[in-house]
């Protein structure tokens, strides 16, 4: 598809950053059998929208330059062992967009005034997660059995399951590779965590769960759930505020833990992680300044790290539930989806079923029946799709998006004012108007 195809175009400020993502992905993935390196790089070359690498660097100009050990990392990084690198991911190809005028020490002072400035760190994190999201997309289409990606032959059917999971197995194990080479913990974590969440989030998608395994983790503190349910005593019982909670869950494990994590590790990458932080107090570099000082930055650092992760916890539950919500328009099928309820047919009660579900709990929609049976029964199908298209569903669900939307605006208040902010805000306004 073209780029003009994608709603998030509107994003001049870091289009040049998107166009060396790709290259610089391919570098990394070179690999010395034709096969693995021709599956491994088939998902790069159809264009992408690029929403992971996008939060990534957007929300890295939004807040470098307001920590006091900014661009400190670069320095260990340039200095890095490289030994016991494999052909061809030679070290040149895993440094050669390493700015070197961002080495060396970096005053405060000289750091807020370039504070649009994005880290090669950083840059390469924005890699990382595009390499963990193609990894889990030639996953799902195995899992999926999906025919098509992006409106072209999917890697299974073009490459065969086997070699799909491996290229996705490899994928894995170069972007750890390269997660390792920022040397922070702190970030190696954070991905680590996503990585065992996306299969947490799939397998809760593929095998339903334990709705009262759910009570007391705190996740029902996102989701209102409806005034008028009765679960247990009706006759015909709409969805309990379980199905909400274990729907979003899930949705927060497979779509928005990275970008939530993502958004966190570019702060921290920035200078606003915890153990950095603790080390420039217990050093030389905090020496000047009051504990008080010092103790206000830890304060606004923890409120940047937060922000960002809000930012992007919100922004990806929005986007997931749009996902969802564009499954039931006929007009999807231009976005290279497969088909009208392809999550019906994968067994999928998704926000706009719950909902049509709640709304017509009674004998004639037979949801709750359909939904129990993963929509396996002759017509069930058509027949769900049918009381979707005369509920509410669609409205609530895109209702829905838009709180979880302003959310993640709203996480943006404590970051100071610029055009990168000012870009984040409009990617909010881009993942929305996919249903306008
Ligand atoms: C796409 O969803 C799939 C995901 C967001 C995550 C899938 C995760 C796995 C398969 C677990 C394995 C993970 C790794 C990191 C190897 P979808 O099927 O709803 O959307 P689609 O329309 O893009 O297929
Ligand atoms: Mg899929
Ligand atoms: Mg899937």
């Amino acid at each position: 598809s073209s780029k003009s195809a994608s709603p998030f175009d509107a994003i001049p400020l870091i289009s040049d950053d998107l166009d060396s993502l790709r290259s610089n992905i391919m570098n990394l993935l070179g690999a010395g059998h034709p096969s693995l390196d021709s599956v491994a790089k088939y998902y790069f070359q159809a264009e992408g929208k690029h929403i992971r690498p996008l939060i990534i660097l957007l929300m890295s100009a939004a807040t470098n330059g307001t920590s006091p050990i900014f661009g400190h990392g670069t320095t260990r990084h340039e200095e890095m062992d490289l030994t016991g690198v494999d052909e061809p991911l030679s070290p040149k190809s895993i440094l050669n967009d390493y700015n070197p005028n961002l080495s060396g020490e970096v005053s405060s002072a000289s750091a807020s005034s370039s504070s649009s400035v994005i880290l090669p760190t950083q840059r390469r994190l924005a890699e990382i997660a595009e390499m963990i999201h193609v990894a889990s997309l030639l996953h799902d289409d195995v899992i999926d059995e999906s025919a098509l990606r992006r409106g072209a032959p999917s890697s299974p059917s073009t490459f065969g399951n086997k070699l799909s999971i491996l290229g996705g197995d490899f994928l894995l194990g170069r972007a750890s590779v390269a997660l390792a080479r920022l040397r922070d913990n702190e970030v190696v974590e954070l991905l680590a965590t996503v990585i065992a969440n996306l299969v947490e989030g799939e397998v809760m998608q593929m095998k339903g769960v334990d709705v009262g395994a759910l009570h007391g983790s705190g996740l029902t503190s996102f989701w209102t759930p409806p005034q008028d349910l009765s679960a247990a005593t009706s006759q015909f019982p709409g969805p309990t505020p379980e199905h909400f909670t274990s729907y979003l869950q899930k949705t927060y494990l497979k779509t928005a833990s990275l970008m939530a994590k993502s958004a966190r590790a570019a702060t921290i990458l920035g200078g606003h992680g915890e153990g950095a932080l603790n080390q420039w107090r217990a050093s030389q570099g905090a020496g000047g300044i009051s504990a008080q000082e010092q103790e206000e930055q830890m304060v606004h650092s923890a409120r940047v790290r937060d922000a960002a992760y809000t930012y992007g916890r919100n922004l990806g539950i929005a986007f997931q539930l749009v996902d969802d919500l564009l499954d039931f328009k006929s007009t999807s099928v231009s976005f290279g989806k497969p088909s009208l309820g392809a999550d019906l047919r994968l067994g999928l009660a998704t926000a706009p079923v719950l909902y049509a579900w709640q709304e017509f709990p009674g004998p004639e929609e037979r949801l709750k029946e359909m939904v129990e049976r993963k929509f396996e029964g002759e017509g069930d199908v058509e027949r769900t799709l049918l009381a979707v298209h005369k509920s509410q569903g669609l409205a609530r669900t895109a209702e829905f998006a838009r709180h979880h939307a302003d959310e993640a605006s709203k996480a943006l208040d404590v970051i100071p004012d610029s055009e990168a902010k000012a870009a984040l805000q409009r990617l909010v306004g881009g993942v929305l108007d996919r249903v306008k």
